[in-house]
């Protein structure tokens, strides 16, 4: 009985060319860390469970994979000296070797390899499927630079030999353009009788998950291999350019799903939309935007140019944040705007009301944040800065430049004006 897929995420390794105090694979990527789009890749092939090889000292990096792995059971395995892809695997067999419930399959990932899309997951698990009893699949690209990667070897009959690691290769087999990935679907009671007899013979003196492949070919079991048909897909992520890199890619496949929706966006290379945005059909993003993670968007709304909306934002249909605004945790209720030059922190804004050019909401004073209401149709002039916390009514006029102090009295339909701001004495005559 076929009873699923078991993903193994290997996450030991140093990852000292990111020369970054953070471990590698906490380092975001389109506002969220490069382990969670791995994690997300791992649930993309619905597995009764995920095991994660980690380090020493990782707590942290449990704990975003715990996150991300929702309500998919995650068992970490410590791998205290990093000896190798192979080692690391050990590491993680207890979790799944000796255990009767293991499934029938375990896929391998790497945590530092954001790109691989659910298609060439599948693709690799169906493979494996194919290789016939005990068999295994891996995947490969076919790259101009191998440089540092593992080579595919085939025979003369094109049929799969072994994988020699680029220090271990004679310059003939490092004329080999087909690179291993890394990434492999095993059968799970082949693998575990397998790994056992892995040794770490060779210059690294490491213990190679590679030799499994090879063992199989041997041992005349099924060997299939999977080439990506967009070699992109597996780039691993090993410095900072490689980073950028990445989150380029990402933002391009998020920008890319925005648009299918309906969504507007003039330029897909400056709009730095994040992971988990949700954006109503119709809103038009203005060129060179940051929309962070978890921001909320209607319908009919226009962002930009220029725009930074952070966490807590969500702007109703119809609201337009324009040129130079912040805002921070923020409800734009709906048609409001703020065109201009503007912070909005801790604001809570009414619909249809409008927010000057230049307006601040102080809302920090040193010490606290503290929040701002704005009733529904109020007119905030030019200039205004509204220390919190405040209430400003609805239909409220301030006057340009005015500075209303903190929890002033203001009544629905009041003018208010000057520095600090008074109520204009026949204001409410004026309406
Ligand atoms: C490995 C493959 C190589 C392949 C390359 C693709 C082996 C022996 N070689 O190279 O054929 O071309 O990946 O990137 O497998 N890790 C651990 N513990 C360790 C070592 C590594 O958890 O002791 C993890 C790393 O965190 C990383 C992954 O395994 O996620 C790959 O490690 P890395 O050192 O980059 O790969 P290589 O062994 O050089
Ligand atoms: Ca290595």
């Amino acid at each position: 009985m076929d009873t699923g897929v078991h993903v193994v995420i290997l996450a030991a390794g140093k990852g000292t060319r990111m020369k970054s105090p953070l471990p590698k694979v906490l380092h975001p990527i389109c506002g969220r860390p490069l382990l969670a789009w791995v994690v997300d890749q791992a649930l993309s092939l619905g597995p009764a469970g995920i095991t994660l090889v980690v380090a020493e000292d990782a707590d942290a990096v449990v704990e975003v994979a715990r996150e991300a792995a929702r309500d998919v059971p995650l068992s970490v395995a410590v791998q205290t000296q990093q000896r190798g892809t192979g080692d690391a695997m050990r590491a993680a067999a207890a979790s799944f070797g000796a255990n009767p419930d293991t499934p029938d399959r375990v896929v391998v990932l790497y945590g530092d390899m954001p790109l691989l899309t659910p298609g060439s997951l599948t693709g690799l698990v169906e493979a494996q499927a194919q290789a016939g009893p005990g068999g295994m699949a891996l995947l490969t690209a076919v790259v101009d630079d191998a440089t540092g990667y593992g080579r595919v070897l085939r025979g003369a009959d094109g049929a799969f030999q072994r994988i020699v690691e680029h220090k271990d290769a004679s310059d003939a087999e490092r004329e080999v353009c087909e690179i291993n990935l890394g990434l492999y679907a095993f059968s799970s009671v082949t693998l575990a009788a397998d790994l056992p007899r892995l040794s770490n013979d060779n210059v690294q003196g490491e213990f190679y998950l590679t030799d499994l492949c090879g063992m199989a070919a041997e041992a005349g079991r099924g060997v299939e291999v999977r080439s990506l048909q967009d070699p992109e897909e597996g780039l691993g992520i090993n410095d900072m350019t490689q980073l950028a890199e990445a989150q380029r890619v990402l933002q391009g496949r998020i920008n890319a799903e925005h648009m299918r929706n309906g969504v507007r966006i003039d330029d897909p290379a400056t709009a730095y939309i994040q992971h988990g945005v949700t954006i109503g059909a119709g809103t038009h993003i203005l060129p060179c935007c940051v929309i962070a993670a978890g921001v909320v968007i209607g319908s009919g709304c226009e962002v930009g140019p220029f725009s930074q909306l952070r966490p807590g934002t969500v702007l109703e249909d119809g609201a337009e944040i324009g040129n130079f605004t912040e805002c921070k945790n923020t409800v734009m209720g709906a048609g409001a705007k703020a065109k201009h030059l503007t912070y909005l922190g801790d604001t809570h804004v009414g619909a249809k009301a409008n927010i000057g050019a230049g307006t601040i909401f102080a809302n920090y004073d040193g010490k606290t944040k503290h929040k701002t209401q704005v009733g529904e149709r109020a007119f905030i002039g030019s200039g205004t800065i509204v220390v919190a916390p405040n209430t400003i009514p609805a239909g409220v006029t301030t006057g340009a430049g005015a500075v209303v102090t903190r929890g002033a009295k203001i009544e629905a339909g009041e003018t208010w004006i000057g520095l600090p701001a008074r109520k204009h004495a026949s204001s409410k005559d004026e309406k």
